[in-house]
């Protein structure tokens, strides 16, 4: 933008790129120099390095599919535990992915990806119930996120039909599932994991 206004005001852009440049061309040199000169300065700042994020990649617009709905104990957020309890919930599996639940039944425990769809405005500083210290959003769990996708490990304790039924999950009445993945010992599974500001905390 900076660049832009500088060239603009020295020189009539839509004369000169008619006769010799195509201006678009023009402005996305003079836009990649003043990129290069940011990401100079930062990188020497005590601040420290970043990219220019491309204007028209800081938002997607996706259609997301749910695969499944929660039925839980849990009505309201209020109700729900801050992390899964050791309660029975169900996940109904929509009709039209029910094949995808094949060799599901060998697996003890799942990872749930769900939509937090009565998440309200976030903070990106969020105080949690675990001290008494705030903290950075992506550093907690919190379910006021800029996309509120909530998810946890739950045991399976049977698959019934389209029906799952599984432990663990803090997810209330009526929250749409947006995919499951099997949890894998060997993959998920990170013993040497050090937890930050949780570390100590009394989860
Ligand atoms: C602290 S969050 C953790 C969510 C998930 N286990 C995670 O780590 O992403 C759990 C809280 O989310 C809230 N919650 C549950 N279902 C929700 C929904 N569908 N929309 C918004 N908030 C929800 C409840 O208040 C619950 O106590």
């Amino acid at each position: 933008m900076f660049w832009r206004n500088i060239i603009k005001s020295f020189l009539n852009v839509n004369t000169l790129s008619s006769v010799f440049l195509p201006r678009n061309a023009i402005l996305q040199t003079l836009a990649g120099v003043h990129n290069y000169l940011t990401i100079l300065s930062l990188k020497n700042s005590p601040e420290g390095y970043y990219r220019k994020m491309p204007e028209n990649l800081k938002k997607i617009s996706v259609d997301l599919r749910i695969i499944g709905i929660v039925h839980s104990p849990y009505k309201t957020t209020k109700d729900a535990p801050f992390q899964g309890r050791n309660e029975v919930s169900e996940i109904e599996i929509n009709k039209d992915y029910i094949d995808g639940l094949k060799d599901i039944e060998g697996f003890s425990h799942l990872h749930i990806f769900y939509w937090l769809h009565k998440s309200e405005n976030y903070s990106l500083i969020v105080n949690t119930p675990w001290d008494t210290k705030p903290h950075g959003l992506f550093t907690t769990r919190s379910p006021h996120r800029a996309n509120p996708i909530g998810y946890s490990v739950v045991e399976l304790i049977e698959k019934k039909g389209n029906i799952l039924k599984v432990k663990w999950l803090d997810a209330i009445e009526g929250t749409p599932v947006i995919d499951i993945k099997p949890y894998i010992k060997k993959l998920d599974s990170k013993p040497i994991a050090i937890s930050g500001w949780a570390e100590n905390a009394n989860l």
